[in-house]
């Protein structure tokens, strides 16, 4: 009799020991869904939205910006820039960006807001390495076809002024358009889309 009495309490131990641990258990796998629903306040920052005065930007030339670590350029485009935009569409893999990431209120062909201020994501689509600027036309080492344009070192995969990749080169699609808006002629809001402004 006493032992049953022994017994009984040891399972009731047992099975509120075990409750407990389940318990433990469900606290602890919880954990990391909290943690990817609340970012911390540097993720918040990392991915916060960056205002850029473009006043200083000359005719045909860029500023470097930074976005969520990654370097977005942009460039101040001259009329001829934009002409020579048209002219050598037949070159390009995917001149009217169907493929390419840009935000829907961009113009498909000169990818930007307004047809002079053009921003992208500076990381080549191919491995990931930062295309170097290079906006004169026909340099020695690009031919004397080149119109300006981006050329990325590692593979050597060629852009033009709007970010379009040339037929057949290692980079698979356009240099991509980051969302943006504008604050006033001069202040750009990276990370923040127009119709959201
Ligand atoms: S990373 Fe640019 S061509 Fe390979």
């Amino acid at each position: 009799m006493s032992n049953d009495g022994v017994n009984a309490g040891r399972r009731r131990f047992l099975v509120a020991a075990t409750s407990v641990v389940g318990a433990a258990g469900a606290v602890g796998a919880a954990v990391p869904f909290v943690g990817s629903w609340f970012p911390s306040a540097k993720a918040k920052a990392a991915g916060a939205p960056v205002k850029v005065n473009i006043s200083k930007i000359d005719p045909g030339q860029q500023m470097i910006a930074e976005w969520r670590g990654q370097p977005v350029f942009i460039v101040r485009r001259t009329e001829e820039i934009l002409g020579n935009l048209k002219k050598i569409e037949g070159q390009l893999s995917d001149p009217d960006s169907k493929n390419s990431v840009q935000p829907t209120y961009v113009d498909p062909e000169v990818r930007s807001i307004k047809p002079e201020i053009l921003l992208l994501i500076g990381i080549c689509t191919h491995l990931g390495c930062s295309p170097t600027f290079r906006p004169e036309v026909a340099p020695a080492d690009l031919g004397k076809d080149w119109v300006g344009g981006y050329f990325c070192p590692c593979h050597g995969s060629h852009y033009d002024l709007a970010g379009r990749v040339y037929k057949s080169q290692p980079a698979p699609l356009n240099l991509p358009v980051p969302p943006h808006s504008y604050e006033s002629d001069d202040i750009i809001v990276i990370g923040v889309d127009t119709e959201k402004a």
